[in-house]
């Protein structure tokens, strides 16, 4: 039977504890030096399990003594607990911290490769920027259309000459005998929105076109857009206002010189030729006091309202159509049609627009 002096030994066990627990860098160092103290089997628990065999005129204040060790080491233990988990949230914060003077738009890692956007697709989210500012809306069709949809319902009849400028592809023909088509415009899609919807109507409708032609400036497939737009009391001065807004949109240039000629369509009456003023022999676009031709428009014709089941005497619009390799080319000064599709890196690194600053108008598309 043992009878040792009260605090001897629970001075060194305190002062062991206290060391341990500031040498604890984490809780789980701390939880292990918390269960080898009160833990089942810990050190004070067996002093506290041993107070039987102390001298019984020793026991009391053995026991207080006890307590009073336990009651201070329970609440080092707690604190340095609270000072763990505060160190724990400091690290964390200091690592996850957002710096606010950072540039917005994140960079790729020094090596990685950054995609980009095709200067073709990049065309098409900036006519969707611009036209959707004024209410206009995508609408899409199939590349293979009927002759009915690609010419018929356009008021360009069999064996009209209009047919043959524009080098039409044609398909093996069905039982039939109809023969379908590559769309040689995007004007079909005027057909199919007028038939499948009342108006008012409001669209552009991006999307390829085909014509068997080659060379410097045409490809065999290219890409246009076109616009619609049906309502009630539509006039020449609406289409108007909507083509030189955004023309002088698309190319950034808030004077941009627009000139109107009337020209033959057959689905619209009256016709328009639209040019911008540029320098013919700079190439500069804006000023230079030369013409050059970028897009046609025009009122649609009643026939071809009719053709879609519209009332031509109560509904009126206008409509334009222009091609995107164009426009893309004259405004990044492009000379040449071929490398659009020709998966030259060097090109496409070049001319590619970043992914991460898509078109918007308040910067300027
Ligand atoms: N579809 C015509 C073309 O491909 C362009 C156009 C569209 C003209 C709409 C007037 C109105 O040449």
């Amino acid at each position: 039977m043992t009878d040792l002096a009260p605090s001897d030994d629970l001075a060194a066990l305190r002062q062991e504890i206290a060391a341990q627990l500031a040498a604890s860098a984490d809780l789980r160092a701390w939880d292990a030096v918390r269960v080898g103290v009160l833990g089942k089997s810990g050190r004070l628990t067996a002093l506290l399990k041993g107070l039987g065999a102390v001298a019984p005129e020793a026991r009391r204040e053995r026991g207080a003594a006890l307590n009073r060790l336990k009651a201070e080491l329970e609440a080092a233990i707690e604190s340095r607990r609270l000072a763990l988990e505060a160190a724990t949230l400091e690290a964390r914060l200091a690592a996850e911290r957002l710096d606010v003077t950072l540039p917005p738009r994140p960079h790729p890692p020094a090596g990685a490769e950054q995609g980009g956007i095709h200067p073709i697709s990049r065309t098409m989210e900036e006519l969707v920027a611009i036209f959707g500012a004024m209410g206009l809306r995508v609408a899409e069709g199939p590349d293979i259309e009927g002759d009915w949809y690609n010419f018929g319902a356009l008021n360009i009849p069999e064996h009209h000459p209009a047919r043959q400028d524009h080098d039409t592809f044609y398909l093996p023909a069905d039982p039939d005998g109809r023969r379908p088509v590559l769309r040689t415009h995007t004007s079909p899609v005027q057909i199919r929105t007028m038939i499948a919807e009342p108006p008012p109507i409001r669209v552009i409708v991006p999307g390829r076109t085909y014509r068997a032609d080659h060379d410097a400036t045409h490809s065999p497939m290219f890409h246009q857009v076109e616009g619609l737009v049906i309502d009630r009391g539509i006039t020449l001065g609406h289409l108007k206002g909507c083509l030189i807004d955004f023309l002088r949109a698309f190319f950034c240039i808030s004077d941009l010189p627009v000139r109107f000629r009337a020209s033959y369509f057959p689905f619209t009456e009256p016709s328009m030729e639209v040019d911008i003023g540029w320098n013919r022999r700079t190439g500069e676009l804006g000023k230079g006091g030369d013409w050059l031709e970028i897009l046609g428009s025009g009122m649609v014709h009643p026939r071809v309202l009719a053709n879609c089941g519209i009332d031509p005497r109560e509904w009126q619009g206008f409509a334009f159509g222009m091609g995107i390799e164009r426009i893309t080319m004259l405004k990044h000064g492009m000379p040449d049609l071929r490398p659009f599709y020709e998966s030259d890196l060097r090109w496409l690194r070049h001319y590619a627009a970043d992914p991460l600053s898509p078109p918007s108008l308040a910067e300027g598309v």
